[in-house]
């Protein structure tokens, strides 16, 4: 055996033992690299004379090819062990517990409208609902508001620029009110609604939002009186703050759409830097707070939605929904909530899968 040989036999032997690529990398410089074996023999050609040249460099050249294959091959054959050994070592167990997806939360405001609803079915209320681009006609005339009435100026109103086909202005509601006068004229008489909803104003500070929640209340039927408006909002506060201490008091007041008016107030102490709904607002420590308008429904607004007031009475109410949702879960910055913050959705958000609130609604309390 060559001298040749034998260097490419042992060379051979070393790349098929090499047991990673940089074992095998060592081996490709020790025989092709600038100073390996195998460079060292083609530079002794050139010393050669060309009789003795072409007798020895086809053996160099073949030495050279086939350790470059073998190189080559077993190359191939570590990566692919690299791989298959990856494959194994990355299997997936799926018995582990997937990690949790990003879950959304329920907004309080969305949540108060579910919890309204809830309340509200217990006393036989559907949920009715209109349009927030509304006319002027729904929005004050059928109202008992006509154009020169002043409680127009003081709804800080947005306007459209167009007019509807019959002439009327466009603007986003005031309020949840002309929902009253569009479920009086789809279902005329004996009616028993709420109407939660987004309603609009041209206001801006920490306690107002130019869009902010109110809840309509209405009920037409026969011999209906003050004493059902009074029962039937203090069984809703009770059951929406979960108490039995709920005092309201009904303060003579105005709207156009209602006769007699009162502003609703409900007792209230303060615990820490929160308010506490309950208790009578004239005990010690206690105090009385404004949630809303109501009162019987003025006969000239049934005539408006053409019900006959000889035969049909009504009241009705309008609250905001904010208010009482930042009563009930304690927080205090309205604005907060429609910055659409994340870590406030966190924190005050509810779980659409697990609700906590609301223990029975109104039947399963007495
Ligand atoms: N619409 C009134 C407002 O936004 C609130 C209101 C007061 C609604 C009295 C009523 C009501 O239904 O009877 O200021």
């Amino acid at each position: 055996m060559t001298e040749l040989d034998s260097q490419k036999q042992a060379a051979l032997a070393a790349i098929a033992g090499a047991t990673s690529l940089e074992a095998l990398e060592e081996q490709r410089l020790a025989a092709l690299g600038k100073k390996g074996w195998v460079s060292l023999a083609l530079k002794t050609l050139g010393q050669m004379s060309p009789d003795e040249r072409s007798a020895a460099a086809p053996a160099i050249q073949a030495a050279r090819t086939e350790i470059a294959e073998a190189i080559e091959a077993k190359k191939a054959a570590l990566e692919a062990a690299e791989l298959e050994a990856q494959l194994v070592r990355e299997t997936i167990d799926l018995t582990l517990p997937a990690p949790a997806a990003p879950r959304g939360s329920v907004h309080p405001v969305s949540q108060v409208m579910d919890e309204l609803a809830e309340i509200f079915a217990d006393l036989g209320f559907a949920v009715a609902t209109g349009p927030e681009i509304e006319d002027d006609w729904h929005n004050f005339t059928a109202l008992n508001m006509d154009e020169t009435h002043p409680a127009r100026a003081m709804h800080d109103t947005f306007y459209f620029p167009d007019r509807t086909p019959e002439g009327r202005e466009i603007l986003l509601r005031t309020h949840t009110s002309p929902v009253q006068i569009r479920s009086m004229i789809a279902q005329s008489a004996p009616i028993r609604i709420i109407a939660p909803g987004r309603v609009y104003r041209s206001d801006s500070d920490a306690t107002h939002t130019p869009m902010f929640h109110q809840v309509e209340g209405l009920v037409v039927d026969r011999d209906i009186h003050l004493g059902h408006l009074k029962w039937t909002l203090e069984t809703f506060f009770k059951a929406f703050f979960e108490r039995e201490d709920i005092t309201l008091r009904l303060r003579p007041s105005y709207f156009p759409f209602t006769e007699p008016s009162v502003e609703v107030d409900v007792g209230y102490s303060v615990e820490g830097n929160r308010r506490v709904v309950g208790g009578h607002g004239d005990a010690p420590g206690h105090a009385w707070m404004e949630l809303g308008g109501s009162g019987m429904v003025n006969p000239r607004v049934l005539e408006f939605a053409g019900l006959d007031p000889k035969e049909w009475q009504g009241f009705a109410f309008g609250l905001g929904i904010d208010r009482i949702a930042m009563l009930k879960y304690g927080m205090n910055d309205l604005r907060a909530f429609f910055d659409g913050d994340p870590r406030w959705l966190r924190h005050y958000g509810f779980s659409p899968f697990d609700q906590p609130t609301l223990s029975a609604g109104v039947g399963a309390r007495a």
